[in-house]
């Protein structure tokens, strides 16, 4: 079991910071009345584990993690909301969900898709927790379309093509690629009515401390990731690129643009606890 925040979680909370409102106003978009019992899966530093409980004035969203360290910020976070029965956090895994069949009211998940060991199963237990006709949504992005910046073309296309280059096979990328997935893998795990809403958040300048921070993360995060494989020239400019101290910072220049196509899927649960 991890005892430590992952290494993304600070480039995570910074854009969680940077677009609250736009995360907010995608969860108003969920069909629950406000009065339900609704497990935030794979719930992080409860930063959505709380838009939730906005969204369920009567109702209690519960957090469930299998990371201690997550949950520990996540409570931190969250305290006045679980004094308040608002919130409740659960340590467990989505491989076996601590829930009985049919029990709960609706299930979210976000941007956690790509941690799922086996996400076909944990699709399943989604289903199997849930009572039938109820609610399951979904937060992805796809990886090719999750974070757009107004780049150099030429050295877009260079990270892009060493970040993406190793892709590896179906089974290592349905996740990371969510979206392109999604229709089937949920009606295998027994879902009907599903349905995909592309919801593109998008910045332009100024970008303020918070976007710039994450821009600053994300491409300091491209470039240890990417770095190994690019040519040294190109490796310098994207050092300058993410540099905040730079005149050349992309997030301070005239140009600046940053958009993020995220992807919101709903789906109910079939009749039938195996599938329908
Ligand atoms: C990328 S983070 C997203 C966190 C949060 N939903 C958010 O958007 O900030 C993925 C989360 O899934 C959790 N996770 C990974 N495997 C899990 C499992 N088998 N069961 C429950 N949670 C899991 C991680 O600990 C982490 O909190």
């Amino acid at each position: 079991m991890k005892d430590t925040l992952p290494s993304y979680a600070e480039r995570l909370a910074a854009l969680h910071q940077a677009l609250e409102q736009d995360f907010r106003g995608i969860i108003g978009r969920l069909p629950w009345l406000g009065h339900e019992s609704v497990v935030d899966a794979g719930c992080g530093d409860g930063f959505f584990t709380g838009l939730l409980a906005e969204r369920l004035p009567e109702g209690v969203a519960v957090g469930l993690d299998n990371s201690p360290a997550f949950l520990l910020t996540a409570e931190e976070r969250l305290q006045p909301l679980i004094d308040a029965g608002r919130v409740r956090l659960v340590e467990g895994s989505v491989d076996r969900l601590p829930f009985d069949d049919a029990t709960v009211d609706g299930v979210w998940s976000g941007h956690s898709m790509q941690s799922y060991p086996d996400l076909p199963h944990a699709l399943r237990e989604f289903r199997r927790v849930l009572r039938a006709g109820a609610t399951l949504a979904i937060l992805e992005t796809d990886n090719v379309h999750s974070i757009m910046l107004s780049w150099p073309p030429d050295l877009e296309l260079a990270v892009r093509q060493a970040e993406h280059g190793q892709i590896g096979d179906e089974d290592s990328y349905i996740g990371t690629y969510f979206p392109r997935f999604a229709q089937r893998l949920l009606r295998e795990a027994g879902f009907t009515q599903i349905a995909r809403e592309y919801v593109l958040v998008h910045r332009q300048q100024p970008a303020g401390e918070q976007l710039e921070r994450y821009v600053e993360l994300y491409l300091k995060f491209l470039l240890d990731q990417t770095g190994p494989r690019l040519s040294d020239a190109a490796r310098h400019r994207l050092a300058q690129l993410a540099d905040r101290r730079s005149s050349t910072f992309l997030a301070r220049q005239e140009n600046f643009f940053f958009g993020s196509l995220q992807v919101l899927l709903t789906a109910r649960a079939g009749g039938e606890t195996n599938g329908d």
